[in-house]
């Protein structure tokens, strides 16, 4: 169904009039995976802090669909797969959501099979789950592909066996799927090239805190001794970390448009390349425990230096998912940037809309830009709107509506949706002019 809502938004002209505090949600992305390890549980589990987001309601309506039982209040969800009596997860709705895929890790721990449907094209660039399908054979299950239904169909009919599993590729979904899958197997799992994402910590710690025997999570290495089959029971509720993406986009909007801002509930060490890089440029910042400051943030941008040479990086190195928000960023520095992304092949479409608006950017390559800056930031007369293409380019092209001069419409609201709970709500008490239209 097409999504209709846009947002509204009077630019500041490169003026830092933003001010106030802002307070960061749980992480979807570790609620995500919390949300698919009830799978793993012999009872209802609680999980705390989990945003209000649409990934998160995607999720919890396949969850459903497999006959999970899920209450939300606040923040507060329960996840009861006491019930759950389906093993295949629903194709319209994994569809729109990719991640869904761990799903398949708890199922075929649990009931010795699952199917999933085979990835489409996804915006960002290919997503392919040969990590996935690959892992799972090491540990003794058989995976095929239905042509008929186009559904990975994937059998371990005497269970899940500990294995050996090498990752080709680091992959923060391949390392949390296959460590929720080897917690029920028999025997031990030894995952190597993890991904040491702050979300895996937190998983494999919440696991341990109820049974699980989990080793290493946040190093290369992981070793998971399994349970051969008995479920996990719910000690202790999960309680989701600060998401260090948003964050991480609010500091960014902050160097932009704000000369003072506070961004609290937040965990300035999941994102000391982040802020590494904006002090670098000249960005004035200050950590505490959970808060990041930026103050006395009075020169215009264009004082700012740029980046030579910004890579994206798996955790700890700098996130491809604040990548289009700093992009936006380096068009208001002096100077000429390079920007690598070597996670996803297909992350810069976003860019033409930036050119739209006066940014001079060139694409080298599908995975490299080249950006000088400043230029001005506007509306150019019959130009429409700017579009969210992903959750991520949703915020990257509404920081440069708010740090253009003009009238700017963002569409697609939907997908900003995806991953920022109500934004305009939380940027409005810091002095923004942005409205949620329905057009
Ligand atoms: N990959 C493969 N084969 C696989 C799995 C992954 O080739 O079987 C490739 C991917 O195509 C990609 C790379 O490996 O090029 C890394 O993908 P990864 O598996 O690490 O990503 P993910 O687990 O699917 C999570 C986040 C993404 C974030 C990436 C990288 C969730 C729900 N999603 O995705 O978040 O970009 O890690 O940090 O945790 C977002 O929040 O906007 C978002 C896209």
């Amino acid at each position: 169904m097409e999504n209709k809502e846009s947002f509204v938004i009077e630019g500041l002209a490169g003026k830092k009039r933003l001010k106030g505090t802002v307070k960061v949600n749980g992480a979807k992305n570790a609620a995500l995976k919390a949300m698919a390890a009830a799978v793993l549980f012999d009872g209802p589990v609680c999980l705390e802090n989990v945003p209000e987001t649409d990934d998160i309601d995607t999720l919890s309506k396949i969850l459903a669909k497999l006959g999970t039982k899920i209450g939300r209040k606040g923040k507060t969800l329960t996840v009861d797969a006491g019930a759950l009596d389906s093993t295949s997860v629903d194709s319209e709705l994994a569809g729109n959501m990719r991640a869904s895929v761990v799903l398949t890790g708890p199922l075929l721990s649990r009931f010795k099979e699952a199917s999933f449907p085979a990835p489409g094209g996804c915006v960002i660039g290919t997503r392919p789950i040969d990590l996935f399908i690959a892992g799972y054979r090491k540990m003794g299950a058989v995976a095929a592909l239905d042509d008929e239904d186009r559904l990975y169909k994937i059998g371990a009919p005497g269970g899940l066996k500990g294995a050996g599993i090498f990752f080709d590729k680091v992959s923060v979904g391949g390392t949390e799927t296959l460590m929720m899958a080897a917690v029920l197997a028999a025997g031990r799992t030894v995952l190597k090239n993890c991904a040491m994402e702050p979300e895996i910590v937190s998983l494999a710690g919440w696991l341990n805190a109820c049974g699980a025997k989990i080793k290493g999570a946040g190093t290369p290495t992981i070793e998971i001794e399994g349970t051969a089959g008995k479920l996990l029971s719910p000690k202790k509720p999960y309680v989701t970390i600060p998401d260090r993406i948003e964050a991480g986009s609010f500091l960014i909007l902050g160097a932009l448009c704000a000369e003072e801002l506070a961004i609290e509930d937040c965990e300035p060490g999941h994102l000391e390349s982040t802020i590494g890089l904006l002090r670098d440029s000249g960005v004035p910042i200050e950590t505490g425990s959970s808060v990041i400051r930026i103050k006395g943030n009075s020169k215009p941008a264009s004082s700012f230096k740029p980046v030579l040479d910004l890579r994206t990086h798996e955790y700890p190195g700098f996130p491809t998912d604040l990548q289009p928000v700093m992009v936006t960023y380096l068009t208001q520095v002096s100077g000429e940037s390079k920007v690598f992304e070597t996670i996803y092949d297909g992350r810069f479409k976003y860019v033409e809309d930036l050119k739209k608006l006066g940014a001079s950017i060139a694409v080298m390559n599908p995975r490299e830009i080249e950006i000088k800056g400043p230029t001005p930031l506007a509306v150019l007369p019959g130009d429409g709107e700017l579009k969210a293409h992903d959750i991520r380019a949703g915020f990257a092209v509404t920081l440069a509506a708010l740090a253009g001069k003009g009238t700017f419409t963002v569409g697609n609201v939907n997908l900003i949706d995806r991953g920022y709970e109500r934004l305009e709500e939380r940027l409005i008490p810091l002095g923004a002019q942005i409205k949620r239209v329905v057009l």
